[in-house]
């Protein structure tokens, strides 16, 4: 992303979030703060039949697979989320969190965890504003900590904030790794197992090379490459799913779930439109260090 400027994919994800909501029932990811969070332009289009069908159904509309992919990337972090707290776990912490509205969320809940938001701080500073005009100020449990990935790593970015390097996390990376060189994703994987102790997960998604994505979808891959690229953040890091887990294995992690574009389409997207389906090209990893959370609990999934 262009320094101090917040990151313009990370309006177009929520503007997606904020859509999905107003338009799919039910949803996929329901997120019902989401339009809260997103810029004026992006909420009219989200809450306008007309806008949003001439926005997302017409001249985005090759890019609607890439949408059904945040939708699902949310939705399979939030189903891990919702487990590992019925297994007690306290903290979680958001990697390069743009506008997501779980801060909003949790903080109406009984019993709210401690939400870390790690972010760029122009990113940061926008979403601090958005908060303030749909909150009146930060919600309970959240906690933003600006850290510019090029100058600081996360684990000190964590120390500066009241995250407890003691208790087992559940750290997410979503839409960020694809943007990052490999040497890039490689300092901040090993800072996020620096900072979780065992037992913490880390889940985020990432982009199959061109060669191993379906023919079918590389014209897309082609057409999102340039999208992002015009909004100063084209894609990088590319990971082939297949050697995942020998490539990230000398880092310390254990891969636990590679989900595949496929399966991402079987568990959240029947009865949708076939245009609406996670493309090729995009995966899900769950990455584990140390013990599991709890021995005897349920399986995850
Ligand atoms: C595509 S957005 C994803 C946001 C969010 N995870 C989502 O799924 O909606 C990419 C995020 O990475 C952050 N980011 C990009 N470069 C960064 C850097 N150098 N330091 C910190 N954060 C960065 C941006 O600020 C933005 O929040």
């Amino acid at each position: 992303m262009k320094p101090d400027r917040p990151s313009r994919t990370a309006e177009v994800t929520a503007a997606v979030r904020a859509w999905h909501n107003q338009q799919h029932h039910p949803p996929i990811f329901p997120d019902p703060f989401a339009q809260r969070l997103v810029s004026p332009v992006w909420g009219f289009v989200s809450r306008s039949r007309l806008a949003s069908w001439l926005v997302f159904d017409q001249i985005l509309r090759g890019l609607q697979p890439v949408a059904a992919h945040i939708i699902g990337r949310a939705r399979y972090v939030e189903d891990r989320l919702a487990e590992l707290r019925q297994e007690g776990l306290g903290q979680y912490v958001l990697v390069g969190a743009g506008l997501d509205s779980i801060g909003l969320r949790n903080a109406i809940e009984a019993n709210p965890l401690r939400v870390f938001e790690v972010d760029h701080p122009a990113t940061q500073e926008t979403k601090r504003q958005r908060l303030e005009r749909a909150n009146g100020g930060l919600p309970a449990g959240l906690e933003l900590v600006p850290v510019d990935f090029e100058r600081e790593c996360l684990t000190e970015g964590l120390r500066r904030s009241s995250f407890d390097p003691k208790e087992p996390a559940l750290f997410a990376w979503l839409g960020v790794v694809q943007y990052l060189s490999e040497e890039a994703v490689d300092q901040t994987l090993a800072a996020i197992r620096e900072s979780g102790p065992p037992g913490s997960e880390l889940i985020f998604d990432y982009i199959a090379p061109r060669q191993s994505t379906p023919e079918a979808d590389r014209d897309l891959l082609d057409g999102l490459s340039r999208f992002t690229a015009r909004r100063g953040e084209p894609l990088k890091a590319t990971y082939d799913p297949q050697s995942l887990g020998a490539r990230l294995g000398p880092l310390g992690f254990d891969v636990r779930k590679n989900l595949s574009p496929e399966e991402q389409g079987r568990r959240y997207f029947q009865g949708y439109s076939d245009s609406f389906r996670p493309p090729g090209f995009y995966h899900i990893a769950r990455l584990g260090w140390g013990d599991p959370p709890k021995a005897g609990a349920a399986q995850p999934s």
